[in-house]
C-alpha cells in the first residue's frame, strides 16, 4: 500500500485543505489530525503551538506518513522551519496569500484575515516586506470565525452578523482583495463574499498547497490498494461525526473512518 499523506490543523479548519488534496489526488490515502481540544492555536504562545505540532507530527509519522501538510497558517508560521530541521520527510506549509493579492489589487489596499499568532510571526512580516511593498495592508484577527467553524455554524443570523462585523471595516477602508490567512475561514467564504460584495476578490491558498504537495510526491500510485482516509480529533468525536458531512460534502462516508485521539 502507498504511504499516506498526513494533514494537520488546530481543529476542523484544515479540512478545507483536506478537500483540495482529496480532489487533486483522489488515489492517495489521507490521515487528517485536528487538534480541536487545543483549538484555537491562534491565541497561544509560539512555544506552545510548536510543542503541540511536534506531538501531532510524531503521531502522523508513526502512522507512516510520507509527507505532512501543515494545514494551519498559525502552525506553519511558528513551527515549519523547526519541523524541517528535525525530520527527514517533506513538510508543506501554508502562508497567507499576500503575493497573489498584491498582483490582483487595483485599489492598493488588501485586507488580511488571519490569527493573532500568524500576524505576530516573523515569517508573516517577511512575507509583507517581500510582497507588500507600496501597498496598504490591513490585518485583522478573527478568532470568532474559528469558533463558528468549530461549531459548524456556517450559515444563519449569528454567523452573518459576525462576518459582517469583521469584514465590513476592511471593505470600508478600500480593500478590494481579502486574504483568508487561516484554514478555518474558507468555510465562511460564501458569507464573506456576500457581505463584501461580488467585486471583492477573496483568496485562500488551499488549492495551491495541494498542488505543491502533489509536486513533491513522486512515487507511483497503487490505487487498487487505497485504504480509507483516517480522520482524528482530540476534540469531541460526536461533534466530528455531526460536522464532517457539512465540511467535506464531497467525501463519501464509506471513504473515511473517524477517531478520537487522546494525544
Ligand atoms: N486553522 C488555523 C490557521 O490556519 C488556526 C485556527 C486557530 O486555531 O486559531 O491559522
Amino acid at each position: 500500500m502507498n504511504s499516506p499523506i498526513g494533514i494537520l490543523d488546530s481543529g476542523l479548519g484544515g479540512l478545507s485543505v483536506f478537500n483540495e488534496v482529496r480532489a487533486l489526488m483522489p488515489d492517495e490515502t489521507l490521515i487528517y489530525f485536528g487538534d480541536s481540544a487545543w483549538c484555537p492555536y491562534g491565541a497561544r504562545e509560539a512555544e506552545e503551538i510548536q510543542q503541540r505540532v511536534f506531538k501531532v507530527t510524531d503521531f502522523l509519522l508513526a502512522q507512516g506518513c510520507k509527507i505532512i501538510i501543515i494545514a494551519c497558517n498559525s502552525a506553519t508560521i511558528t513551527a515549519v522551519e523547526a519541523l524541517r530541521a528535525t525530520y527527514p520527510i517533506p513538510f508543506v506549509g501554508m502562508e497567507p496569500g499576500v503575493k497573489p493579492a498584491a498582483a490582483f489589487t487595483k485599489t492598493g489596499t488588501i485586507g488580511v484575515l488571519a490569527t493573532e499568532a500568524s500576524l505576530a510571526g516573523e515569517k508573516f512580516h517577511q512575507l509583507l516586506s517581500t510582497h507588500g511593498q507600496g501597498l496598504r495592508i490591513i490585518t485583522r484577527p478573527c478568532p470568532s470565525f474559528v469558533d463558528l467553524v468549530e461549531n459548524g455554524e456556517l450559515h444563519g443570523a449569528k454567523a452573518h452578523a459576525i462576518v459582517k462585523e469583521e469584514t465590513l471595516p476592511l471593505i470600508g477602508a478600500g480593500a478590494d482583495v481579502l486574504v483568508l490567512g487561516c484554514t478555518h475561514y474558507p468555510f465562511l467564504r460564501p458569507l464573506i463574499q456576500e457581505v463584501a460584495g461580488a467585486t471583492v476578490k477573496i483568496l485562500d491558498t488551499g488549492a495551491a498547497v495541494a498542488r505543491h504537495a502533489k509536486s513533491l510526491i513522486d512515487e507511483p500510485l497503487a490505487s487498487q490498494h487505497k485504504a480509507k482516509h483516517q480522520i482524528f480529533t482530540t476534540g469531541s468525536l460526536k461533534k466530528l461525526e455531526r460536522l464532517f458531512p457539512a465540511l467535506c460534502p464531497n467525501t463519501p462516508l464509506q471513504e473515511i473512518a473517524l477517531h478520537q485521539s487522546a494525544l
